[in-house]
């Protein structure tokens, strides 16, 4: 592909407020009233009380885009500044760590920038390895990096980011004489400049030289997911609803919403498509895949505009998701009970009746999973598909589950009972396991086709991967279990910043610097920054946590009536209540978030509930799917 200059599209307008039929509707999860301890204030980031509680709460009008608008004068308030040149971080009540201002300037050091914007940051900047294509922006790699700005109050680079891979969306993409679907997203892209004409164009990988030809699924739903991140936390919903952005959106659904010879909701993929990018028995359905997906359409549902157009894809997406969650929890979930049902599993089952529907043999079950699942606890498998369970478990797949409600609320508790009962196999020495376990000798042969790369508890094969901590803390924030996160992090700091930020770590306990890591690896920066900063400030969570009462509503159904109860009759609570807490003068928020307090406990399932429509609803509508 030839390099082709693209101009960034800048809009800054600022709408009008549409106060007309308001509904005050709950909306998205503060997280904060369900941790362990009060919330301060952060000055630096600009948000008064007034601002942030009502930041935290939706006004759902339809769309509920148009939330945002209510409060025109917030956006302002929100409109990205031009900051991203600052050296340190803005908040000062950052819970200092030496290695904190370390990261925000390797971090600051990676950013790319085009015809003197930041664009994006460059995946690592290791000169003593071969650059490869670590010298690209990478679409997955800078989700930490926008989330860090944006936390910092800096979303002027990722709007930069969002607009550049717009129209890097439009281009037309071959390889050889292929022409690739018109929604595909880059993996990844480059600045280059000519010294002679001085003048900087871009090129852009969506497959075509990537290390097996494989085009980037994960980008295009990254993106959409980053479009929401961006707009909740700024407020500024004229990106989101610029017609170039309307329209990448309708491109990206286009997609992977297309009708083909599908009998299972999930998406068909081949291997590499993701972040673990090359051969390694991913292909089929991965479950990394299906929760970006899943994510992806809860997140596009908040952002599609109520147009012609925008409703014939709600529609479509609210269908999908009923659909996904319903197959996805059925037939990816894993714990001793469903453990010992496949192992009693008969075979050979025809028609309806048939409790083994993919006709899994119980022999191919692996020895390690019976020692592996604990009593308590359970998992998303890797992958199911005719006859062929993957029972690995990957870290960002779950986590996503988590973040995005694909997992009950059960099933996330007991994705985070799981990981405290296995925390050597799975935390060890050094956060974060890709996956686990690694494949060893014959099946490491047959399955990566022998990746010297890959090795057993190497890189993609079992090893450990910081930049996977700010997921795990997201969802130990969304599950109330901020200790788990707290004790990741404590790890990660002892060796990180000492290490220079290896992308990852080799061996079953990860005490190995990876052996072919690259070091300063951008994400692995970010990514300790965004665990760091959410840990911190638990609201920040909200950005990258899609539970919505109207997204939830395509998934859910016969509750729909509760949620309307909840969404209808104590929006007042939800307004007022936060805001007294954060004045001090009523406590109540705090007290409940108090665990020294069981007097409070009462109260705070009612906050649960009121705070969390998306979990109440799991818990009123468990086994409600067909
Ligand atoms: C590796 C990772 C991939 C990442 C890329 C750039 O290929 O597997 O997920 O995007 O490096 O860091």
């Amino acid at each position: 592909m030839s390099p082709i200059a693209v101009d960034l599209a800048q809009n800054r307008s600022v709408k009008n407020v549409d106060l007309g039929s308001a509904v005050f509707e709950i909306e998205d999860c503060d997280l904060s009233r369900l941790l362990d301890r009060p919330r301060h204030i952060n000055i630096e980031r600009n948000r008064s009380f007034d601002e942030r509680s009502f930041s935290e709460m939706s006004i759902s009008l339809s769309p509920p885009l148009h939330f945002y608008r209510v409060f025109d004068h917030l956006e302002r308030v929100y409109s990205p500044g031009i900051q991203s040149g600052s050296n340190t971080p803005r908040s000062n009540n950052f819970d200092s760590h030496p290695i904190v201002l370390d990261a925000w300037e390797a971090l600051r050091r990676s950013l790319v920038y085009f015809r003197g914007q930041p664009v994006g940051t460059i995946a690592a900047l290791d000169h003593s390895e071969e650059e490869l294509n670590y010298d690209q922006v990478f679409v997955r790699d800078f989700v930490p990096s926008a989330l860090a700005f944006l936390m910092n109050g800096e979303p002027e680079i990722v709007k930069n980011f969002i607009l550049k891979t717009l129209r890097l969306q439009s281009w037309e993409k071959k390889i050889d004489q292929f022409k690739l679907g018109e929604g595909v997203m880059p993996a990844s892209f480059k600045v280059l400049h000519d010294p002679v004409r001085n003048f900087e164009t871009i090129i852009a990988d969506f497959g075509e030289s990537a290390i097996g030809r494989v085009a980037p699924v994960d980008s295009g739903f990254w993106w959409i997911i980053l479009l929401r991140a961006y707009t909740k936390s700024t407020g500024d919903i004229s990106l989101a609803e610029m017609p170039e952005c309307q329209r990448g959106m309708r491109l990206i659904l286009s997609l992977c919403l297309s009708e083909g010879f599908d009998t299972f909701p999930t998406l068909l993929c081949t291997d590499g498509c993701c972040m673990v990018d090359r051969r390694m028995g991913v292909y089929g359905y991965p479950v990394e895949i299906q929760a970006l997906f899943f994510m992806a359409l809860r997140c596009a549902l908040l952002l599609l505009k109520n147009d012609d157009e925008g409703k014939e894809f709600a529609d479509r997406i609210v269908k999908r998701l009923h659909a996904l969650s319903y197959h996805m929890r059925s037939y990816f979930w894993l714990d001793i009970k469903q453990l010992n049902d496949i192992y009693r599993y008969k075979t050979e089952e025809y028609s309806h009746t048939a409790v083994n529907k993919f006709n899994v043999m119980p022999d191919s079950l692996p020895e390690w999973v019976f020692d592996f699942m604990p009593s308590r606890g359970g998992y998303f498998i890797g992958n199911v598909s005719p006859a062929r369970m993957d029972f690995r478990w990957f870290c960002l797949g779950n986590c996503v589950a988590i973040l995005s409600s694909l997992a009950t609320p059960e099933q996330a508790s007991a994705i985070m009972d799981l990981i405290e009962s296995r925390w050597q196999e799975l935390i060890g020495d050094m956060p974060l396991k890709i996956c686990y376990p690694a494949m060893e000798s014959h099946e490491w042969r047959i399955v990566t086709g022998c990746d010297p790369k890959n090795t057993s508890w190497s890189y993609h094969n079992g090893g450990s991967w910081p930049v996977l901590l700010w997921l795990l803390t997201a969802a130990c924030i969304k599950t109330g279990r901020p200790q788990i996160a707290r004790r990741a992090i404590e790890l990660t700091e002892s060796r990180l910043s000492k290490d220079h930020w290896p992308e990852y770590y080799d061996g079953k306990l990860g005490r190995y610097i990876g052996k072919q890591a690259r070091k300063f690896q951008t994400w692995s920066i970010a990514g300790y920054l965004v665990a760091k900063m959410m840990l911190e400030d638990p609201s920040h969570v909200d950005c990258v946590v899609a539970c919505t009462a109207r997204s939830d509503a395509g998934y859910r159904p016969g509750v729909t009536s509760v949620r309307g109860h909840v969404g209808l009759a104590l929006p007042a609570a939800t307004v007022f209540l936060p805001a007294l807490g954060e004045f001090g003068g009523l406590s109540l928020l705090r007290q409940h978030d108090n665990p020294q307090q069981p007097a409070q406990v009462p109260l705070k399932s009612t906050f649960y509930l009121l705070m969390f429509p998306s979990l109440s609803d799991g818990i009123l509508s468990k086994d409600s799917g067909n």
